[in-house]
């Protein structure tokens, strides 16, 4: 038996995350991102807010119906509409849940619901009440909690406890707090309120000041044993408190943090490489945990160092979080069932069909290119699994670059399985290429970001490109990797627009 207290983590990556502008994901990634978040053991996932769209009602009813072990909840405000759509989509959760808030702090209250602070009370109470009629695990939160008054706010939490809420939220909606002063506002609640110790205690920091999974540890020192947070700290404006920090945080630090979560830290890499991938937002290089320099060691100094001993300048290892140790890979001479076996080791299991074309795709890279690595395969495996059943489909390019213009592009693309070959000029190759696809599959969607990386080190690297399309108010990210970056830019619009396609015939059904 451990010795340490259990903290509850709460993934809020599929509604706060996607809250963030640009972040959205469809249908299908949601479903994938609940399978990695369930796996690897996240306790609880907010897997949207059901009555803000059908997309979201959708996401939430499927996730809740695969679920098998997470509890599942959906956000709703305090109205009975939204808890109701709320309560239908998680009904056939093994363990469903409804989260419900509304704002507390007297700007809010003043400017954003234009209620006063009665009315404010009285709606905790009857929603908190007409959720437990639907299910029995209730989340309340009180949003903007750290800006309101603290006697108001025991009562609303006073409220939300007597109307049956099991979880009671404490957020720190625009990531205002500091440190001793989060924790000192939990205590101070937990020690004034009737009945405190029947409820689990949460945290929801924003991360406005950097300051968001500090704040949420001293939440927890507090007593609070419920975190809520998001991979790589995706969420509305600078963010949440980063759910891999956050369990890194207290595996590393167990000697002063005597806490533990559920999650299998080794999975935690790839986690993050799928938010990046789905949402097109790139992890910062020295991003702690996650980040592509998280284990570098550059200096000759700390290169010495390491080689004679790891701890002198690693507090945990690569291995831990799901870095592999070397990640070197195979060449062409490597077979099927040794591609197989590092599919599984970076957490895929493909059927037989996708085993032999990503197969193909490797074979293909590694006689391009002398060393593919981990990072390489998880770009062609990811590409394939994403272009996979699209209504446009890449097939070949011939671009002419360099000094002497105009630059110039031919292209063809297979569309509802007919193919169309077209060619243009541009400012530029890329500007060529997108311009060439505008004008055979033509669209009214305008670019709204292009950014390139290379996947590993070296000139033969492969080039990952993201592109976000925007039109009619809706937005979708692209991407593909390929050593040609021009290729990969072609796929990655191509792949964009048939996101974006998708989502406006379902925003049309809806
Ligand atoms: O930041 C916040 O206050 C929230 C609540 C709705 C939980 O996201
Ligand atoms: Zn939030």
């Amino acid at each position: 038996m451990s010795d340490k207290d259990r903290i509850l983590i709460f993934d809020t990556t599929m509604r706060d995350g996607e809250q963030s502008p640009g972040a959205s994901m469809t249908h299908a990634e949601k479903l994938d991102l609940a399978d990695i978040l369930e796996t690897m053991g996240v306790d609880i996932i907010e897997a949207g807010f059901p009555a803000s769209s059908q997309g979201d009602f959708d996401a939430v009813s499927e996730i809740a119906r695969r679920s098998k072990s997470s509890v599942i909840t959906g956000l709703s405000r305090a109205t009975e509409k939204d808890i109701e759509r709320c309560g239908d989509a998680v009904r056939h959760a093994a363990r469903p849940r409804i989260h419900t808030f509304i704002s507390t702090s007297p700007v809010h209250m003043k400017h954003k619901l234009q209620m006063g602070p009665n009315a404010v009370l009285e709606a905790v109470g009857r929603s908190v009440s007409y959720a437990r009629n639907l299910v029995e695990d209730v989340e309340w939160s009180a949003e903007d909690a750290t800006r309101t008054e603290f006697d108001f706010l025991c009562k609303c939490i006073d409220a939300a406890i007597t109307s049956g809420a099991t979880t009671i939220n404490v957020p720190d909606t625009v990531g205002y707090t500091h440190p001793d002063e989060y924790g000192a506002l939990i205590r101070a609640l937990r020690e004034t309120i009737p009945n405190s110790d029947k409820v689990v205690w949460s945290t929801h920091c924003h991360n406005d000041l950097g300051l968001a999974v500090a704040n949420s540890i001293a939440g927890v020192q507090n007593g609070a044993r419920q975190i809520e947070c998001t991979i790589n700290g995706l969420g509305e404006r600078a963010g949440n408190a980063a759910l891999e920090e956050i369990v890194m945080a207290f595996k590393v630090r167990g000697d002063t943090l005597p806490f533990e979560t559920g999650v299998d830290s080794t999975r935690l890499a790839r986690a993050s490489q799928m938010v990046s991938r789905i949402t097109g937002f790139p992890v910062q290089y020295n991003k702690a945990i996650v980040g592509k320099n998280a284990f570098a060691h550059e200096s000759g100094i700390h290169q010495d160092g390491m080689l004679k001993n790891t701890e002198t300048y690693e507090i945990m290892k690569p291995e831990d979080v799901g870095v592999s140790k070397s990640s070197l890979v195979m060449g062409k001479l490597s077979g099927r069932n040794a591609f197989r076996d590092k599919l599984k080791m970076l957490g895929y299991e493909l059927d037989a069909e996708s085993l032999n074309e990503a197969f193909r795709r490797f074979k293909d890279l590694a006689d391009r290119k002398k060393h593919v690595f981990d990072d390489d395969i998880l770009a062609l495996v990811d590409d394939q699994l994403s272009a996979m059943g699209e209504r446009v489909a890449f097939r070949s390019l011939r671009v002419i670059a360099g000094s002497q213009g105009p630059q110039t592009a031919d292209l063809t693309v297979m569309v509802d399985g007919e193919e169309r070959t077209g060619s243009s000029e541009g400012n530029g190759p890329v500007d060529a290429v997108f311009n060439t696809i505008r004008k055979i599959v033509s669209h009214e969607a305008k670019l709204d970001l292009f950014q390139v990386h290379a996947v590993t080190g070296g000139t033969d690297a492969q080039a990952e490109v993201s592109v976000r399309l925007k039109g009619e108010g809706i937005m979708a990210v692209g991407r593909a990797s390929d050593p040609d970056t021009l290729v990969a830019s072609a796929k990655a619009y191509i792949h964009a627009l048939n996101k974006l396609e998708a989502r406006r015939l379902k925003s049309l059904a809806a």
